[in-house]
């Protein structure tokens, strides 16, 4: 029997993030039925190539969601804030990509392959993890079922991308600036210039001195590994690199866990790939990760600084399991818990 067509509602249809949804949706051969894209008034009217044809930019109203089944915002906190309860009140189900519900009770964070089981209370609103903690979770939860989490010290290199489409634009006009041999304008979106550059500030900081990122990827790992007492501390940099981010991760653990027994966890874990023959200087990074479903994760050692320590060092594309296809696969599933009612 044909899988019943899905009715989509996708605010944020013009960012970075939308328009990779549309291409997970294709390249997953989705059976999507009616899509509806919102995005500003400014960008109402315009074109968006969608399976071989033109869909038009709609500005949001509150009928856009009426006949949704799920509706998967993806424009910032303060647009998930004012059009979720209008989705919801329409009968729409709501797959979050912003801060704004991530931290409410009753509003699981959910990576399927780690913690799918979050969806099984029937939450009407679910909220997309942050792309580092989507990562670090698929390749830190399978190693602490094998030999029990203990610690992690991870620093973070994320991709200008994770900073929206302004944040590429940004990248593209400051190295091309550079390479003319023209003073580069005033930084945009990511607050220094990023082109042959790096900063160590990812959000804003805390009066603890602890960067946004850096306290949401703790709090994001805890929350999805269910380990709430969980030692862990980031370092989150952004690096001149389009899309792809990457981490070095330091993980102690309870029990002995030598390197290859860790590689023998990781080739079976789903969502990761182990890619790890550094002598032939074949090693996750981001330009392997573009348009890859899994986290790749490779240079596993033993980390002589920690208790039963190993290191390891991942990559996973922001703009597909760090964030638009973990969002594609929470609306199908959540769709199929409501038609098996
Ligand atoms: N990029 C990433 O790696 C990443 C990762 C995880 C989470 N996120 C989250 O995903 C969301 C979108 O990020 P992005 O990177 O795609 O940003 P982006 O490239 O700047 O795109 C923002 C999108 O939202 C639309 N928008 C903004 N305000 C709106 C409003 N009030 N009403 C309707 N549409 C509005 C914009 O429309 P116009 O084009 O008309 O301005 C655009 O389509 C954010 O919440 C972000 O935190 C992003």
């Amino acid at each position: 029997m044909e899988p019943r067509p899905i009715a989509i509602t996708l605010l944020g249809a013009t960012g970075a993030v939308g328009r990779a949804v549309l291409e997970v949706l294709e390249d997953l051969d989705v059976p999507v039925g009616r899509v509806r894209l919102l995005a500003t008034a400014r960008s109402a009217g315009r074109d968006i190539e969608f399976r071989g044809g033109p869909l038009k930019v709609e500005a949001p109203g509150a009928e856009a969601f009426t006949g949704c089944d799920v509706a998967i915002l993806a424009a910032g906190a303060e647009a998930s804030r004012q059009w979720a309860p209008l989705a919801r009140a329409a009968g729409c189900l709501v797959v979050d990509d912003s801060s704004a519900f991530r931290r409410e009770a009753g509003v699981p964070l959910v990576v399927p392959e780690v913690n799918g089981a979050a969806l099984d209370g029937g939450a009407t609103l679910v909220a997309n993890p942050d792309p580092m903690a989507i990562a670090l979770a698929l390749a830190l939860n399978p190693l602490h079922a094998a030999a029990g989490l203990a610690r992690v010290v991870v620093a973070t290199y994320q991709a200008v991308s994770g900073a929206g489409h302004r944040g590429v634009e940004q990248l593209q006009r400051e190295a091309a600036d550079l390479m003319n041999g023209r003073e580069p304008a005033e930084p945009g979106r990511i607050r220094h210039r990023i082109a042959f550059n790096l900063v160590p500030q990812v959000g804003a900081l805390g009066a603890d001195g602890v960067a946004e990122e850096e306290a949401v990827i703790a709090r994001e790992t805890r929350q999805l590994l269910g380990l709430p007492g969980l030692a862990i501390s980031a370092t989150a940099v952004r690096v001149p690199v389009f899309y792809g981010h990457a981490a070095a991760v330091h993980a102690g653990f309870d029990r002995p866990i030598d390197a290859e027994a860790a590689r023998q966890v990781l080739r079976r874990a789903p969502a990761v790939k182990l890619i790890d023959r550094p002598e032939e200087g074949v090693y996750p990074m981001p330009m392997l990760a573009v348009n890859d479903d899994a986290v790749l994760v490779g240079r596993v050692r033993a980390d002589a600084a920690l208790v039963n320590g190993l290191a390891l060092f991942l990559t996973v594309d922001n703009l597909r399991k760090g964030g638009p296809t973990n969002l594609v696969q929470l609306a199908l599933a959540m769709v199929e818990r409501r038609r098996r009612g």
